[in-house]
């Protein structure tokens, strides 16, 4: 029987983008996907560290697969993403189990590393962080969805916001260049895929030769049988006049953006280092807004950093009142070794960072549900990923990103339909069917 694998996926987009090029490499060396980790001969954690939650939950999930080393030995155990590029062969003293380590810019050399794993090869670790993103060229098939697909076009940060661990594991920014992204792009879309989102920690400062993220965005707007664009995370301080300007003209661009502000006050703005203001940072939101009104603002915030008042933690509610976000992923701020913030004084006790982030989620709630709530009685263009979890309905995204499920009696799926919007809940739309539109 040939050889089985198992990826498991944390974090961010970015994570599964690569676990997919993972996937293809062992598939080109003769694996098949296995249902479960149990059943597999090689399972590899992909792993996220930019909280310490996450961190804490793929060190625990690494404990317990290195067991299944027991029942069989010859079982191969690999870590890849942030965790692993952040502790290193440090991994293999506290799992036994473990036989390779592969940092987030080395997935280039996986082929190699696997194949001096197979052949008796144990404690192999490749965490170069300064490596070039490995090439993608020729990944003629994809293996997520179908009909939806990403492409990392940028990786790294240099950035360094005082908080985060992205740029030390993530190594500094380096874009790909842009007919290797575009190729992939038109070779998925040959493949079927309706909408392609274009990932980087910091992806608009992507920027190779001429090229800078605004030209790409036009240059994927042309792709024939490409209908949507996405792309995540921009970074407020870098988005330029000319990407607002996209927003007008181009498209394919889906109407939303994903706009991480993490703080209301310009004092802890200052102390995480972002490069801006709650000022500057509104008016790029109106600036967007009146280049592609009813544009959908999402964005990411943090409570309790170290030295945060409960004066400083108002002031990001009253800019969440004044932007009204369609959608906020908040977090307690927690400490990554080796960041600046790590080392501040000033830290908010757990409970009182608890107490603040139950009160922005509540606030929160009630202006998605207002936002969603808008929406019942118009007409919404959806793309159609499937059957939905709940009963005999199907399921997609509107331009905006919002879910919407609805009842069909065809099976519409991987097309673009408009759906009349009936019910709205904080997670999702529930609606009719009124038209096929591809
Ligand atoms: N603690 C809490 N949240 C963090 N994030 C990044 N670093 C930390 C940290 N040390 C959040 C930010 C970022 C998102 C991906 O994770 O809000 O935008
Ligand atoms: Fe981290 Fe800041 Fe870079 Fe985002 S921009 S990855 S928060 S350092």
């Amino acid at each position: 029987m040939g050889k089985r694998y198992y990826i498991e996926t944390m974090g961010c987009q970015m994570n599964e983008y690569d676990s997919d090029h993972l996937s293809r490499i062992l598939e080109d060396s003769g694996y098949l996907r296995a249902s479960e980790p149990d059943k597999a001969d090689f399972v590899l954690v992909n792993t996220c560290s930019v909280r310490a939650k996450a961190e804490q939950k793929a060190l625990s999930r690494l404990g317990r697969l290195a067991s299944l080393k027991r029942k069989n030995p010859g079982f191969l155990l690999g870590v890849a993403g942030c965790v692993a590029q952040q502790r290193g062969s440090d991994l293999f003293e506290r799992f036994p189990g473990l036989d390779l380590v592969l940092g987030p810019r080395e997935i280039g050399n996986f082929r190699e590393i696997l194949r001096r794993a197979e052949n008796g090869g144990t404690r192999l670790a490749a965490v170069n962080a300064h490596t070039r993103p490995a090439s993608f060229m020729g990944r003629f098939d994809y293996f997520q969805n179908s009909i939806k697909a990403y492409i990392t076009i940028i990786e790294g940060c240099n950035n360094f916001c005082s908080y985060c661990i992205v740029p030390y594991v993530r190594g500094r920014e380096t874009s790909r260049p842009p007919h290797e992204i575009l190729d992939e792009a038109r070779n998925l879309s040959l493949q079927g895929v309706k909408e392609i989102t274009l990932l980087g920690q910091n992806v608009n400062s992507y920027v190779y030769g001429d090229t800078r993220f605004p030209g790409l965005l036009q240059a994927m707007n042309e792709i024939k049988s490409l209908r949507r664009i996405r792309f995540t995370t921009s970074h407020p301080k870098d988005l330029s006049p000319e990407l607002i300007e996209c927003f007008a003209h181009l498209e394919k661009l889906c109407s939303h953006i994903h706009l991480p502000f993490q703080a209301g006050s310009n004092r802890v703005l200052k102390a995480m280092k972002r490069g801006y203001t709650c000022e500057t940072y509104m008016e790029r939101i109106h600036e967007l807004r009146q280049a592609r009104p009813g544009i959908a603002v999402t964005s990411d915030v943090m409570v309790g950093f170290p030295g945060e008042t409960e004066q400083d933690f108002e002031l990001t509610l009253d800019l969440m009142q004044k932007i009204e976000f369609d959608n906020l992923f908040s977090f307690k701020y927690s400490d990554r070794a080796g960041t600046q913030a790590a080392r501040m004084q000033g830290k908010i006790p757990e409970k009182e960072k608890l107490a603040r982030l139950s009160r922005l989620q509540e606030l929160q709630r009630g202006i998605t549900l207002q936002k969603n709530r808008e929406l019942i009685g118009k007409n919404v263009e959806v793309l159609v990923e499937g059957a939905s979890k709940k009963g005999h309905a199907f399921t997609g995204r509107t331009n905006t990103n919002k879910v919407v499920n609805f009842q069909c009696d065809d099976s519409p799926k991987d097309t673009l339909v408009n759906v009349k919007v009936k019910r709205a809940s904080f997670n999702s739309l529930w609606g009719e069917l009124t038209s096929i539109r591809s």
